[in-house]
């Protein structure tokens, strides 16, 4: 896979917070610009997003969209400090139209996510362990209508996590790994039900 573009922060502008605007994973040209990316690639018209902060995940797939996502569905339990209310403000700014609806959960205790939580594509980045990635692949399966992408899949105890998740089910596959980002994604892909005649 090809990147997109070079330099997202330059269409991310003043919605970045002077904070963190110089952190490796925010003025790096090889993490966000891979989001624009999968949102070019995929052209998600909804994003289910496990592990939110600002959101800028999510903003830079809908950038990379030809039709701005018109859902974003954000789970977060906030233990990072950045309320979800941060990236809620940060969509309303950036894509006017679109809904945004959130859950303040943590997805290592949750049982399942809202049953109206169905999107196109589902980004997994909240609990970076073995396990954790598991419960949160588990909780966005049911959700997802086609992709999933898996964040920080440098980790092999991450990249591990997927894989152990996708041998037990039949219906999705790892179609891309890009090691050449910033923290490596993977992209998963779950096959339609056969529709019978
Ligand atoms: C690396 S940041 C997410 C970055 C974001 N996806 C992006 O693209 O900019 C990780 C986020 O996951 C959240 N998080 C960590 N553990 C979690 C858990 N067990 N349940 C829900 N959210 C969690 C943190 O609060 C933090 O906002």
């Amino acid at each position: 896979m090809q990147k997109q573009i070079e330099d997202i922060t330059l269409i991310l502008g003043n919605i970045i917070d002077p904070i963190i605007k110089n952190e490796t994973w925010v003025c790096d040209k090889n993490n966000y610009e891979w989001y624009y990316t999968f949102g070019r690639l995929l052209q998600p018209t909804s994003i289910l997003e496990i592990g939110v902060s600002r959101g800028y995940g999510s903003i830079a797939m809908g950038f990379g969209c030809e039709n701005p996502p018109t859902h974003f569905f954000f789970v977060d339990n906030e233990i990072d400090g950045i309320p979800i209310t941060t990236a809620i403000q940060n969509i309303n700014q950036i894509f006017p139209n679109a809904i945004v609806e959130t859950l303040i959960a943590d997805s290592q205790i949750i049982e399942s996510l809202p049953s109206h939580f169905i999107a196109d594509v589902s980004h997994v980045d909240g609990c970076h362990t073995f396990g954790g990635v598991q419960k949160e692949l588990a909780l966005v399966y049911p959700c997802t209508r086609y992709y999933i992408i898996v964040d920080d899949t440098h980790g092999e105890y991450i990249a591990n996590g997927v894989k152990t998740f996708v041998s037990t089910h039949n219906d999705i596959q790892i179609i891309h790994e890009i090691t050449e980002s910033l923290t490596g994604q993977m992209i998963l892909k779950k096959s339609q039900p056969k529709k019978r005649n």
